[in-house]
């Protein structure tokens, strides 16, 4: 830079551009001398007017040449720092491309939706079809049809979620039943999974929403053996291949009998562990022959047919097969808990 100029203009101004270390302020720096309203170096030029006239031709050609000087070492500077800038950042957004990449964390399948695509094939092996009822329903499928009168406990509005006085979010997956009867003719195979829900607390085995699969079979000369029979081969498939089953009489007022199935630990092969309290058998589901009644509200005459029907929690097999001993981890998505499956 010459430094030629004596001029107190010249001076500041290189104080200023020295101070001036990045575009937006050299522009700053631009204005402050060069701006044609309020430059100083317009201001001084204006002043030249005021000089005896024989001093304004040397005056105006310094000013000319300070204003040239200035202009040129600004756009030097600008230069400069614009090519600093970019040099910077090259060297932030340097990317090594020898440094091994981040891990890309996979998402995992749900405990529930791991073990219902697991019990799935096994059902439809059996010649079972999946179906799907609403969540929302009437206290017709939910009850009514299913021979649980009015007075009954369950239907106390402890247990129930209602929406309007005559509907409700499904307690069971047993409304699909009734439902499934209207349609189809026997022979019937159905399973159905999905989501319920009761008016219960949240603890380590209560959940206010969970998930339910309900079989229906209806055809001719069924009995508690086909039942027995059928849920044998499923668990057996599910856990293995001496797991047994056990019926205790039992009651729900949709079927007749009713039992209550257990099937042996299948940790303990019936020996008595933790799991099963030593008793060597887990209660799992409920079921028994469809009543004659529900039979009738289907439209199925139960002098021709008979049926078994069942419904068992997902949430509590997951729970079994998964050993996972509080349903809590099951809704909270703790991904450090999802993460292992
Ligand atoms: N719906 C019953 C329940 O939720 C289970 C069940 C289904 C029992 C079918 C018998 C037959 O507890």
């Amino acid at each position: 830079m010459s430094l030629e100029f004596s001029h107190p203009l010249w001076d500041s101004f290189l104080e200023d551009l020295e101070a001036a270390q990045d575009i937006s302020s050299l522009t700053e720096v631009r204005d402050k001398y060069l701006s044609r309203t309020k430059g100083l170096l317009s201001l001084e030029m204006r002043q030249l007017g005021k000089l005896p006239p024989e001093q304004r031709p040397g005056e105006g050609q310094k000013l000319n040449q300070l204003k040239n000087a200035v202009s040129d070492a600004l756009d030097q500077a600008s230069e400069i720092r614009k090519k600093a800038e970019s040099d910077s950042r090259l060297s932030r957004e340097h990317l090594d491309v020898t440094l091994p990449g981040y891990e890309t964390r996979l998402g995992a399948v749900h405990p529930i939706r791991r073990i219902w695509e697991e019990m799935e094939p096994i059902f439809v092996g059996m010649g079972f079809q999946v179906v799907e009822g609403p969540e929302v329903e009437s206290d017709f499928y939910n009850f009514e049809a299913l021979n649980i009168p009015e007075s009954h406990p369950a239907r106390n509005d402890q247990d129930t979620f209602y929406i309007t006085p005559h509907t409700l979010l499904r307690t069971h997956t047993s409304p699909a039943q009734v439902r499934t009867m209207e349609k189809q003719k026997p022979p019937i195979r159905i399973v159905v999974p999905g989501r319920v829900y009761r008016r219960d607390a949240v603890d380590a085995t209560h959940s206010p929403m969970f998930h339910q699969v309900e079989g229906l079979l209806v055809d001719r000369n069924i009995t508690m053996a086909d039942l027995k029979g059928s849920l044998e081969c499923f668990f057996r498939e599910l856990f293995s291949a001496d797991t047994g089953v056990r019926l205790r009489p039992s009651y729900f007022p949709f079927v007749e009998p009713g039992a209550e199935v257990d099937i042996s630990c299948p940790f303990c092969s019936g020996s008595g562990c933790r799991v099963c309290k030593k008793s060597g058998w887990i209660e799992i589901l409920g079921a028994g022959m469809v009543h004659p009644r529900v039979l009738t509200m289907g439209g199925i005459d139960p002098e021709q047919y008979t049926g078994y029907a069942w419904g068992m929690g997902i949430d509590r097999i997951a729970m079994l097969k998964y050993q996972i001993d509080d349903m809590r981890l099951l809704f909270e998505n703790d991904i450090r808990f999802l993460r292992q499956f």
